[in-house]
Formats: structure tokens, sequence, C-alpha cells
């Protein structure tokens, strides 16, 4: 499966994110891949803003993991930047990749020996405020998320 969507600012991306909620199943897996500023972190606030989490979602680069609790399903956070050159990648990311809530990961190449059934969307840098979105799975799980962006690209 696999649809594009061309969205024109940082809002529209947080909007699009947060409407998903409704689609995704339990456990979720979302990998995003992008250059630097590309809007994966948008990508994942626009996520938990559909959970109704309050408190602020950042970027975890310097914590490689952040989990909240607060919303309406457990969020986890993946920033695999620096695991880049790591050799010892057996940190037990894999309990709360698979595990009982919706994950995102950003850089996800650096961890894909532990990703399976993803998500996966691509975002290209278009200009300063258009990015185009490119939504990739092979898993059914994922079916209804694909009927919904086909439905909005007659809107958009
Ligand atoms: N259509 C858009 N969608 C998402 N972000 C956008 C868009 N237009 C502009 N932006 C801006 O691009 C920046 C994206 O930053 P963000 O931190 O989400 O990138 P990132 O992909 O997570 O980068 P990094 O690899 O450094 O973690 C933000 O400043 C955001 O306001
Ligand atoms: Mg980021």
């Amino acid at each position: 499966m696999e649809e594009t969507l061309h969205l024109k600012s940082a809002d529209e991306t947080l909007n699009l994110a947060s409407s998903l909620i409704k689609y995704l199943p339990i456990p979720s897996i979302i990998t995003l891949n992008g250059n630097l500023g590309a809007g994966k972190t948008i990508f994942a606030k626009g996520l938990a803003k559909g959970l109704n989490i309050k408190q602020d979602v950042t970027s975890p680069t310097f914590n490689i993991l952040k989990c909240y609790f607060d919303g309406n399903v457990p969020f986890y956070h993946i920033d695999a930047y620096r695991l880049e050159d790591s050799q010892n990648k057996d940190i037990g990311l894999e309990e709360v990749i698979d595990g009982n809530g919706i994950c995102v990961i950003e850089w996800p190449n650096y961890i894909k020996e532990i990703i399976f059934d993803d998500l996966n969307i691509d975002i290209q840098i278009i200009s300063l405020n258009e990015r185009v979105f490119t939504f990739k799975s092979e898993n059914k799980k994922y079916e209804q998320v694909f009927t919904y962006l086909e439905g909005l690209k007659n809107v958009l």
C-alpha cells in the first residue's frame, strides 16, 4: 500500500498526524525518514496531540527514547540518530517498539534490525513550508490509514 500527500505548512502536518490516530491499531509502529528539519518531530507532535497528550513532545535526540503515559494510549518516541555508529543496539527498545501503544521512530535505518510491521513515512522537503509525505506499508493492519489518506486526497 502506498499514498502520497502534499502538506503545505507545519500546521497541516500537525493536524494530519493528529487525525491519523483514529485509524491506527495498537500496537502501531511508525517510522519516519527524512533529512534534518524535514518534519519528523512535528509529525510526532501531531500524533501526541491526537492522543490528548498534554506534555510537550520534544526531540529525544539526547535520550534516544521518551515515553508518554498521560494520553489515551502509551506513546513512545524514539530518535535513533545517536545509534548510527553504536555497536551495542541491544538496549531494550524492542519492548516498546512492539509494545502496548503507539511507537514513532525517527532515523529508523539505524535500528532496522529490530523493526517489523511498520507504517513507513518518507518526508521530502520541497520548499520552506512544503513537504511531500509518502506513506508505505506491506502490513494489512494499517489498511484503514490508507483508506483514510486516499479519501483525503480529494479534499486537500
Ligand atoms: N509542511 C511542513 N511540515 C512539517 N514541518 C514543517 C512544514 N513546513 C515547515 N516546517 C518546519 O520544519 C521544521 C521541521 O522540524 P522537525 O524538528 O520536525 O524536523 P525533524 O525532521 O525532526 O529534524 P531532525 O532530523 O533534526 O530531528 C519545523 O521548524 C517546522 O515548523
Ligand atoms: Mg526530530
